[in-house]
């Protein structure tokens, strides 16, 4: 059993928050990247989302891989290596784990996440319960240092999971030249599991994004206490209120904070004050749902195909395989 766990660049990371955030606020409407979401407190935050009621993807997606991580694992060959991209607390991925244990053919976990804590407490929590687990972790942004993760596959096959409707925070053209990334990543015995929130009832959709108790509210407004740390800022979040909605043409809720008044604030390390008018509305994430023939289309062009599709029985949420297009 080892672990190891690399912080790729962080003085690279800060340069470019800074940047992202300049032009997030630049543009005409402002927006901010949900990857800043994540620092300690927001990576709990998304933890206690995900035991809401109202907020339903982890719990399909964990149904999934109890009834079917077996045959998940089986049809991506019994992988040795199990590479994790945004990787969180890892919970549901136990069932994975524990799969390719009963087949015989774990030998590695790599988590890759954008928060430290909560990828330096999964790693050393996995190789606790996995006895003779080798854990890997890396700190890095997956969409600008993908490439690092480790490419060996000695020891077998291995299965890149993106877990938790991650892929649908990305927009159409970022997810394209992600996934056009992983092909780039994969051997043809290697396999791509992702999981995708489907279309549904819009009701339900903006509930488990707007939940009664305002988990999701704090969740989001937290970017905003990441700034004023990271960049000196003096938002004040109660100045802002969360706002999720589902937006029909491009079928992904829409999420951003609505200022509540005329208001300027600073951001000292970017030597930067920036307007917000009473009303305005600033995105901070974008959370794509999906079709089967929309994730198909997904696919195409981008070296990886559909082999095969897991749903669960109320067919709210789907797992994919994928691998190398012929
Ligand atoms: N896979 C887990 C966690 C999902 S939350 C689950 O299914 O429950 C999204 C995770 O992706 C967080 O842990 C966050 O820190 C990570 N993340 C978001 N953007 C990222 C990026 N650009 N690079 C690396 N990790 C990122
Ligand atoms: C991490 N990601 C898949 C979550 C989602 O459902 O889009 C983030 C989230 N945002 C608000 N609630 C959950």
């Amino acid at each position: 059993m080892t672990i190891a766990i690399d912080v790729h660049l962080p003085a690279d990371q800060a340069v470019a928050m800074e940047h992202d955030v300049r032009e997030g606020l630049a543009a005409s409407p402002k927006e901010l990247s949900p990857k800043y979401f994540y620092d300690e407190r927001g990576s709990q935050l998304f933890e206690a989302i995900t035991e809401l009621e109202e907020y339903y993807p982890t719990r399909r997606e964990r149904q999934i891989l109890v009834e079917r991580a077996a045959e998940i694992v089986a049809a991506a060959g019994n992988p040795a290596t199990l590479i994790e991209l945004g990787s969180g607390s890892a919970s549901k991925t136990r069932h994975l784990l524990d799969a390719m244990r009963d087949a015989g053919s774990l030998r590695t976990y790599v988590p890759v996440d954008i928060s430290e804590e909560i990828t330096r407490e999964t790693a050393a929590a996995l190789v606790e319960e996995y006895p003779g687990l080798d854990v890997h972790g890396l700190v890095c942004d997956f969409e600008a240092h993908l490439e690092r993760t480790p490419t060996t596959s000695e020891a077998g096959p291995r299965l890149i999971a993106f877990l938790g409707g991650t892929v649908g925070n990305l927009y159409p053209d970022e997810r394209a030249a992600f996934l056009t990334r992983i092909a780039g990543l994969l051997d043809p015995d290697d396999r791509l599991l992702l999981g995708t929130d489907l279309v549904k009832d819009p009701g339900r959709l903006e509930l488990a994004y707007d939940d009664p108790a305002g988990v999701t509210a704090e969740f989001n407004k937290n970017v905003l206490c990441v700034l004023n740390r990271e960049l000196g800022g003096d938002f004040d979040p109660e100045a802002f209120v969360h706002v999720a909605r589902w937006d029909v043409e491009h079928e992904w809720i829409d999420i951003g904070l609505r200022s509540l008044v005329d208001q300027d604030v600073r951001l000292g390390s970017l030597d930067l004050t920036v307007h917000f008018d009473d009303g305005e509305l600033m995105r901070t994430e974008i959370s794509t749902k999906f079709t089967r023939p929309r994730l198909e289309e997904s696919y195409a062009g981008t070296g990886l195909t559909m082999a095969d599709w897991f749903t669960d029985p109320a067919e709210d949420y789907a797992l994919s395989l994928a691998r190398l297009a012929r």
